[in-house]
Parts: C-alpha cells; structure tokens; sequence
C-alpha cells in the first residue's frame, strides 16, 4: 500500500504544505509573508497571524494540485521546531486537529533534518538521492552547521558558528550599505557585477569546524565608515564590488571548513541547505571545490533552499516507515540543534 504525507511548515514567515506519496512530490505550496517587509526582519506576532490566515488555503491548493483528497493521506508531518513559537503553534494545532478528524497520526519534525533531507525529495522516480554517510552544509539565516549524516534519524554536528549565521553576515552588511531585507539574494544580485578581490575584509581563525561570521561583520562596517568619511557616496559607488567581496569572504570562510570536514570524514558525497545554498557564489564554489574532489555534490533547486513543507514531508515519510509518531502532548519548541 502506498504511503501519503502531507507536510506543513510554519516556523517562520513561509506557510507551506506539501504532499508526498512513497517519496515523490505530489504537490508542494508556499505562502510567504510580505508584511515583514517594512520592518527590516520577521514580526513575529505579525507572522503567526498570517499563518493563521494562509495554512487553510494552503493545505487545500496542496491537496488538489496533488490530485488526491484528504482521506487518501496516511499521515500528517509537521515542523515542531526550532523556529517562532506563535508560528510553530499554528503548523503543529492545524496538523494536531486535522489528525484527529481524519484519525490518522502526526509526525513531528525537527525543521533542520528536513533541510538536511530536502535532497530525498525527488520529483521523478529516477532522481538521484545521497548516500549514506554524506556531509551537509546547512546555511540559514539562524544557522551555518556542518552535519555529518549517517541515516535519516542519525546526524552528527561536527560544527557550527559561534555567533553570527552565515545569512545574517549577508543580511546584516547588506543593511547597513541600504539594501532591502532580507539582504542575501540582493548582495548575490550586485556581486555579479562586481570585483571580489575589490575590498579585503578580516577571517576568523577558529580551531576544529566551528565557524564565527562576526568578525567579518565589524571589519566590513569598518571598511564603510572609514571610506564614508572621506566620501559620503562611498557606498553607491562601490556597492556592486563591495557585495562581490564580501561574498567571496563568506565563500571562503564556509569552504575552509567544508574542506577541512571533508579530510576529517574522508566522505565521497557533500550537501548543502538552507537559505544561503540559493546564493549563486556558494553553489558554484561548492560543485567546483566537489569536482576537485571527486566527491559528489548535491545543491538543491532554489524552491527547496528556503523554508518549504516537501522537506518536512518526506522527513516525516522516513519516520512513517520507521513508526515513529508524535503523541498529542508535544508541544513546540523554539531552540535545538539537530
Ligand atoms: O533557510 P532560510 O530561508 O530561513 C532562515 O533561516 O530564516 O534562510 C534565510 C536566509 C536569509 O539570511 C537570506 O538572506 C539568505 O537565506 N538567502 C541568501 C540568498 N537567498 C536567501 N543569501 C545569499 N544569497 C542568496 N541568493
């Protein structure tokens, strides 16, 4: 008998649901937010009110575009955490009530295996999937971990940051040269056209895997007031090499890492995820840096690098076939690692 998931994420600003049956993606639906906009960041209560208002039409589109009802489904995988708690609440109260209805069971997911697993979707039969143990770059705007996956429930962090997450690098310094929020896919627009060798700014020398991105934050604030203080249109004139520099920064300092796990695991397979694996720099810099290597590279399609419910769906699938179910007293959490 085959197995049908739907997956609902709702930890942050993206209300998404997704189906999947026996690992193929039937239908997979993302509502973003744009009322965060004119704040510069996500508002939470603002965020769990627009869940609040999306999740409903959201589930039925993903229903019908999968072709199926909500009878056919075998279970429900929500996003329990880490992420807003007023966000989770809503996910996890929706999946909670519609479990109840339909008696079938809940599946909770921890959201950052379902970035690790994004790569287990496949959208054809033949799509090629890792192999276990592979090394997964996670890169978010809360989060820039190295994760050694062994199997589906069993990872290993070998390192993370200390401070600042790689998206907040990007956002951060793309918001004091003026730009939009969220930052990154502006800094990753203007570095295209810029020079990378431009503008050197400071790396962080860290032992083991963990990696820090604060530094980098104060030498490019830095670089900006010193300069706007002899040129106050500093910023204008410069702003596509100063994204192309900061960028290769960024770059740099998450392959050293990567490089630097990859001879201690000695795997022949690396991933990356989250938001930043949307940047075009850090895409082709990994692939390259994996052909160097002979070692085989999975970038994800840019709808599975931000926040989507495909990820949490076919999480939730490896959980199914494990019988692996949540119980109705769990509640959501805000903070924890893998
Ligand atoms: O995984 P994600 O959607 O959610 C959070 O962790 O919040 O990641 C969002 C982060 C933001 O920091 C955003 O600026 C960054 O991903 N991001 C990018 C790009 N697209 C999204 N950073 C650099 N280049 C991009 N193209």
């Amino acid at each position: 008998m085959s197995v049908t998931i739907l997956g609902i994420e709702s930890s942050c600003d993206d209300t998404s649901a997704a189906v999947i049956c026996d690992g193929r993606l039937l239908s997979n639906v993302i509502a973003s937010q744009s009322v965060h906009e004119e704040y510069g960041g996500v508002v939470p209560e603002l965020a769990s009110r627009a869940h609040q208002q999306n999740i409903v039409p959201v589930v039925d589109t993903a229903l019908k575009r999968a072709g199926i009802t909500k009878t056919d489904l075998s279970a429900i995988a929500f996003t329990l955490g880490p992420g807003l708690l007023g966000s989770l609440l809503v996910g996890t109260s929706f999946a909670k009530g519609l479990s109840l209805g339909l008696r079938i069971p809940i599946i909770d997911v921890n959201h950052l295996h379902g970035h690790v697993l994004s790569h287990f979707v496949r959208e054809n039969d033949d799509d090629e999937v890792p192999a276990f143990p592979y090394l997964c770059l996670l890169i978010s705007g809360g989060n820039s971990q190295l994760i050694l996956v062994k199997d589906f429930g069993d990872m290993e962090v070998l390192g993370q940051t200390i401070d600042d997450a790689a998206g907040e690098a990007f956002d951060k310094c793309a918001k004091v040269m003026g730009l939009p929020y969220p930052g990154g896919p502006h800094i990753d627009r203007l570095a295209a056209e810029g020079n990378p060798k431009a503008f050197h700014f400071a790396k962080p020398h860290i032992d083991g895997l963990n990696y820090s991105f604060s530094g980098l934050k104060t030498s490019f604030l830095y670089t900006l007031r010193d300069n706007l203080k002899v040129n106050p249109d500093f910023i204008e004139q410069n702003k596509a090499d100063l994204a192309a520099s900061l960028q290769r920064t960024i770059i740099e300092i998450l392959l050293d890492k990567l490089d630097a796990a990859v001879k201690l695991t000695r795997v022949k397979t690396v991933a990356i995820g989250g938001g930043v694996s949307a940047n075009s720099g850090v895409r082709q810099a990994v692939a390259d840096y994996c052909e160097r290597r002979h070692i085989k590279a999975f970038i994800p399609k840019r709808a599975f690098t931000t926040d989507n419910a495909a990820m949490v769906a076919i999480a939730g699938y490896y959980k199914y076939l494990n019988n692996d179910f949540c119980p109705y007293d769990k509640v959501p959490y805000a903070r924890v690692t893998i």
